[in-house]
Order: structure tokens, then sequence, then C-alpha cells
């Protein structure tokens, strides 16, 4: 059989009334990424030809936020039948099979995209494949009607007679169209039914009519799930975690407390990363081979090389860029720095807008003064650099390399490479004082 080329057409107009929210339920999103998105990458495996997106009115921020993906506009919103349609001029002429997905159903996988399209691609040439699936309660889904291993036609509960009803093999929504039927079908489509809509589920029956085939594949329930709601996008949120926990340990991550770790749609990790409990990744992060990370971290917009040490308690923000070998330890925030291979700041520090060299030696307490209250500043600090404790460098600012600045300093200007620089007040000893100061206040207690 020669290649057949895909179309992806992904439904989103619907209004999302149920999340209570002023953004597009689409948008809202699940491990960082917006629902449409998830669904959009999973399709975007089949390699399509065209994608198309139909929206309602006034989602201009979804049309935004799926470019290049083409956008039609279905208005008013007419049923599911009648959205498709609404992509009907990307689909004139188009030949190859149509995937019709869901925004809001956002954990299918690549893998079930492809098992339906083999499936539309068998020998026996079914016009429609649709995905079903058994969930636990029926309840508002279409019933799947098969007879003699065939699907018959899909019937919206709401107009399913009690046998229907009965029925426990569910449609998920998406569906597989040959491209040579598709839109004489879906234009066949009427509204006759309980909600005076025109129910892309009708089709079955329509091709059947016209001596078409149609087949079921079957998914889990977590992947088909719908969200139309805040818990059940909590819920998808949960699913998908679950899945990436999976998915880590099998490439070779260790995850003490899998439970308690939260990745985003894009975390990269590499082999014999280690990470305890409780650690959050925000969008891009990546992590190479070998490092741990410790428990209670917050890693956002960071890359971590090699056999570096994270935590337990530190915070990786945007634009930190942790060097291998480098140790980076409780209460640390980094933004925005290159730390050097090996370098440390073990405790208590706060790093932003600089760039440590290889060795260097951070000491608790050191703070980087970035800002003016206007602009950010470099701070740079050479190779093998010593910073004592509870320092603060004011950028612009430069320690050259093997510099040592000393504890409880306040740097303002640069200091040469292997120069000392310390700013401390110079100490005052009082033979005698502390005694003193006890006798005296005894006395006041008694007195
Ligand atoms: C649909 C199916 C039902 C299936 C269920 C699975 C139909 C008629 N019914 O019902 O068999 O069990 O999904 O979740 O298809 N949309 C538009 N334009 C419209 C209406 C909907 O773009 O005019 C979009 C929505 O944004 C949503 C999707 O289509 O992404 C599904 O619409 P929804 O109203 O949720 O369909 P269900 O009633 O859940
Ligand atoms: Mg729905």
């Amino acid at each position: 059989m020669t290649a057949r080329k895909t179309a992806v057409v992904v439904l989103a107009a619907g209004k999302g009334t149920r999340m209570k929210s002023s953004l597009p339920k689409v948008l809202h999103p699940i491990a960082g990424r917006a629902m449409v998105h998830h669904v959009l990458h999973a399709a975007a495996g089949l390699s399509p030809e065209r994608t198309l997106v139909v929206l309602g009115k006034g989602m201009e921020p979804v049309a935004r936020a799926v470019a290049p993906a083409l956008v039609a506009v279905q208005d008013p919103p007419l049923g599911t039948g009648h959205a498709v349609l609404a992509a009907a001029e990307a689909l004139d002429g188009f030949d190859g099979d149509v995937v019709v997905v869901f925004a809001d159903t956002p954990l299918v996988t690549l893998d079930t995209f492809r098992a339906m399209l083999d499936r539309r691609r068998a020998e026996d040439d079914p016009a429609i494949v649709v995905l079903g699936f058994r969930p636990a309660n029926p309840g508002a889904y279409g019933r799947l009607v098969v007879k003699k291993g065939k699907l018959k036609r899909i019937v919206e509960a709401k107009d399913a007679d009690e046998d229907e009803r009965a029925i426990g093999l569910c449609n998920a929504g998406l569906m597989v169209i040959d491209g040579r039927h598709a839109l004489d079908l879906l234009r066949a489509i009427g509204c006759e039914n309980a909600n005076g809509e025109y129910y892309l589920t009708d089709i079955v029956a329509i091709a059947r009519e016209r001596g078409l085939d149609a087949a079921v594949v079957e998914a889990a329930e977590d992947e088909v799930m719908g969200v139309n709601s805040r818990a059940e996008l909590a819920r998808a949120e949960a699913v998908w975690q679950a899945r990436r926990r999976l998915h880590f340990m099998d490439e070779g991550v260790t995850l003490t407390d899998p439970a308690t770790v939260f990745f985003s749609a894009d975390t990269v990790l590499g082999r014999d990363v280690t990470i305890g409990p409780n650690v959050v990744f925000g969008p891009g992060v990546s992590i190479e081979d070998g490092v741990r990370i410790d428990a209670f971290c917050h890693i956002e917009g960071a890359h971590v090389a090699s056999g570096a040490r994270i935590g337990p308690f530190a915070r990786l923000r945007p634009g930190a860029d942790i060097g291998e070998d480098a140790h980076i330890g409780n209460f640390v925030e980094i933004k925005k720095s290159v730390i050097g291979k090996g370098a440390k700041a073990n405790h208590l520090a706060y790093i932003g807008d600089a760039r440590v060299g290889a060795q260097a030696n951070i000491g608790a307490g050191t703070i980087t003064c970035n800002y003016d209250g206007f602009n950010k500043h470099l701070t740079e600090i050479g190779e093998g650099a010593f910073i004592g404790s509870n320092s603060s460098l004011v950028a612009p600012v430069k320690i050259g390399d093997g510099a040592l600045v000393g504890a409880g300093s306040t740097i303002t200007s640069d200091v040469d490479a292997d120069a000392i620089a310390v700013t401390r007040a110079p100490q005052k000893a009082l033979p005698q004082g502390a005694a003193k100061f006890r006798a005296r206040n005894a006395r006041k207690v008694k007195g």
C-alpha cells in the first residue's frame, strides 16, 4: 500500500463553562503545557500533512497559542459533526486519513493514534475507526453498538434506549475517517436528536447505510478521560505525572518516592539521575547523567551537567546552568548564572546574574547584590576563588581567579586575581568585658 497522508482536526470550540475561568479551557495546563498542546504534540508524531484547530468565536488567545497550526472558526457551535465541517475547506480534495481529536482529551498517546490509523488502513478497509473504552461509569458517554464484531452505530446516552444504555463499550470521541468519504459523510449528518445538535457520532450509521464499514480500537479509561472541570484537570495531571514517573524509571532514573516528584511536559533527565522526595520540575529543565537531586528542590528553566549534586532544599531558577560535579546545597537560590565545573555553593546563598568559575567556593550567606531597583548587573567570580561566608558582592563586580574574599565583606570594587579583599570593621577586644557586664546586670536584678 502506498503511504497515505494524514490530516488532524482538533475540536476546541466548546466554551468550557464548567472551568469557571477567564482562560479558555484548552489553555489550562497539565504538567505546564496547555491541554491543546498535549493533543497537538501527540498528533505531531503522525507527521500530519495538515493540522487544523476548530475554535469558537472570540478564542483568539487559543489561535495565537496554537500557531502555526491552522485555525477554523465554528460560529455558532452546533455540535461535534458541525465542528468538523468547519474544517471542510482544509479537507477539500484530501484523500488521506482524517484524525479527529478533542482538545479537552489531553492524555491520548501517539501509540493510540497509530493503532487507530493502522486499523483504518487494515485490509478490510473500514472507512471509520472509533476509539472506544470501558469506563467504570458509562454515564453520559455515547455507546458503541457492535454486532457480529462490527460497529453498527453510536448512540448518545440521551438518545439511547434501556438496552443501549446497558452497553459498557463507550465512545472516547476520537475518530479516524477515510478522507475519500469524510466530507460526503459529514454533510449527511442531521440534527434530529435530543439536543438538536449535529452529532459527529451519527457518521457511523450513515457510513453503514452506504455500505462502508466502521471499526473500534479500545483504549484505557485513564487515557481518554476528558477535562471539563478543575477537579478533572487535577485528575488528568495526576494520571500524566504517574505515567511520566514510570517512564523515567524505565529510562534509568531513580525516584526514591515517585508519588512526590512532579515533572513538566518538557523535563529531560539523563541516566542514573537520582531524585529524592518532594522535588518539583518547572518548565525548561534538563538534567544530565548521574546528577543527584536531594529532597525538597524546586527547579525551573535550568540545566544541570553530569555528576552535579543539588539540594536538599535548593532552588534553581530560569537561566541556572550548573557545571559538571558542582554542588548546590541547602537554601541556595541560583538565577541566570553559570556555575563552573566542580564549584560549590553549599549553604544559604543567592547567586543571580553571575558567572562562577570552576572550583570556586561560595561560602554560606553569600549574596550577589544584582539589582539596584532599575537594572540587573553581572557578578563574575574567577576560577578557584573563595568567597567567605556572609559576603555581599555588589554588582557589577569581578572577583579574579584564585582571589579570596574575607567573611562578612561587602565587595563593591573588583578584586585582582590571587588577592585578598576584606572590608570588615576592625575587631575590638575588652579584657574581662563580659564578666564585668554580667556582674553589673546581676547587681541590678538583686538590687
Ligand atoms: C462527545 C461524544 C460522545 C462521547 C464523548 C466523549 C458526540 C456527539 N458525542 O460527547 O459520544 O462519549 O464526547 O468525551 O460527539 N466541540 C466543538 N464544537 C461543538 C461542540 C463540541 O468544537 O459544536 C468540541 C468541544 O470543544 C470538545 C469536543 O468537541 O473538545 C467534544 O464536545 P462535547 O460537547 O464535550 O461532547 P460530549 O457531549 O462530551
Ligand atoms: Mg465532553
